[in-house]
């Protein structure tokens, strides 16, 4: 092997190659490096921590074919499939969820869930979110002076009701909450992230345990009785499921609450707008915000299972894939002025759900708790104001979601 040959996915001439993920400039926007390979050389080698150099695409349409095509894996048993961590790689041997598997076996556990987490179902939770929303509103009008918008609002909200829909007690909050942002944190080290994982799925076993004795009627009740107790579903595989849920379901909507209102107080005449609550406009202005933001935000990593051929670049059997949504969003060939906010951008059809088949199941749900947590927030406190300097708030420059760790705010 001469020192330049690229092996299965292990590059000699790493020097050359960019290592991923790459540092932000500025906190709003993704990193410059990833609009300059958009430009220069949209399909490209890049390093990982490990040493690999997967492929990272970051065209738009580019991203979008990857997602769709099925000669494209997202099992992460897979060799060659680019692991985001070493922490993340060792939690793989005692939790593999839906997310990192491939149809038939993939569509098997997600339709478990779908009838949960249809536009529907999710909509029949609006009293709820608004009853959520309005007391944790109720409670920062009556607390002191700054606050923090995360742990006040942002976090709990979410949480709240992702709970309630898995029947998961939000007494436990502390205990989950930190669990999971330890699974999200790439700084964490291996043990500490398996301790995690592992703890949190003993805690999950219990309850699914619990739910299998008592029915409940919520999504890990029904889960455990249909499914677990027919045979369907093992206990650990619905524990994987339910893992899935509580973190994805309170994660990332916290953190599109989080940055995407600092994002708002950043542009006052549009904050204004949906303040005012015109449904068109806030629904629009949810949705220019998962695009600008893109907090999930380390690239949906896939491994080709043949050879493709994608933009004149071809990816043999067995390279690791990263199609980077955060790229694909500020694509300038798919939206005009993609850096700027403009909350009633038309036609936009961001990837910040991810495409194809794990697009995101709990889209719905985000959708709904947004559209209704912005403009109630805004209306509450029309003079609401970030506290602090933007130089002093800290952001989540080392979780596999994006955000602001807190917000200081005031009004
Ligand atoms: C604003 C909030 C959210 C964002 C930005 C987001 C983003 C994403 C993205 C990008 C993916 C695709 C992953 C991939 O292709 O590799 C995904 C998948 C998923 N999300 Fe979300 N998500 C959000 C909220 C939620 C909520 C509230 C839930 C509720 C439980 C949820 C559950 C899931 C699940 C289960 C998957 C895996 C789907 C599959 O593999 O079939 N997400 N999400």
């Amino acid at each position: 092997m001469t020192p330049n040959t690229i092996t299965a996915g292990h590059d000699a001439g790493a020097s050359a190659t960019p290592a991923y993920p790459m540092k932000r400039g500025c906190p709003f926007d993704p990193p410059a490096e990833l609009a300059q390979l958009r430009t220069e050389k949209p399909i490209s080698r890049v390093r990982l921590w490990d040493g690999s150099s997967p492929w990272l695409v970051t065209r738009y349409e580019d991203v979008r074919s990857v997602l769709a095509d099925p000669r494209v894996s997202a099992d992460t048993d897979r060799p060659g499939y680019p692991a985001t961590s070493a922490a993340i790689l060792a939690r793989r041997k005692n939790t593999r969820s839906f997310i990192g598997m491939d149809d038939p076996e993939h569509s098997t556990y997600r339709k478990m869930l779908i009838s949960d987490f249809t536009v529907r179902r999710t909509g029949s939770l609006r009293p709820l979110v608004e009853k959520i929303v309005n007391e944790l509103l109720d409670a920062m009008e009556r607390g002191p002076r700054p606050v923090d918008l995360v742990e006040a609002f942002a976090l709990p909200l979410p949480s709240m009701v992702i709970c309630q829909m898995l029947g998961v007690p939000y007494a436990d909050h502390d205990f989950f909450q930190s669990h999971s942002r330890a699974l999200l944190d790439l700084s964490v080290d291996v043990q500490e992230s398996m301790r995690a994982n592992d703890e949190l799925r003993e805690y999950l076993t219990g309850l699914v345990a619990a739910k299998e004795a008592e029915p409940t009627d919520d999504v890990l009740g029904r889960l455990a009785q249909q499914r677990v107790l027919t045979g369907e579903l093992s206990r650990d595989d619905a524990v994987s499921m339910a893992l899935l849920l509580l973190v994805a379901g309170h994660e990332t909507t916290a953190n599109m609450l989080g940055l995407g209102t600092l994002t708002l107080l950043r542009h006052p005449e549009q904050a204004a707008e949906v303040r005012d609550g015109d449904p068109g406009v806030v629904n629009s202005a949810v949705e220019e915000l998962l695009r600008l933001l893109t907090v999930v935000h380390s690239g949906r990593r896939r491994v080709a299972i043949e050879d493709i051929e994608i933009g004149g670049v071809t990816i043999h059997a067995g390279e690791g894939i990263i199609a980077a949504g955060e790229a694909a969003n500020r694509d300038p060939a798919a939206f005009v002025l993609p850096d700027d906010l403009d909350i009633h951008r038309a036609d936009n059809h961001h990837v910040a759900f991810g495409f194809g088949v794990h697009q995101c199941l709990g889209q719905p749900l985000a959708r709904l708790e947004l559209q209704i947590a912005y403009p109630a927030l805004l209306r509450r406190f029309p003079g609401l104001r970030v506290d602090v300097p933007i130089e002093e708030i800290r952001f989540r420059d080392q979780m596999i979601v994006y955000g602001v760790q807190a917000l200081p705010v005031s009004w």
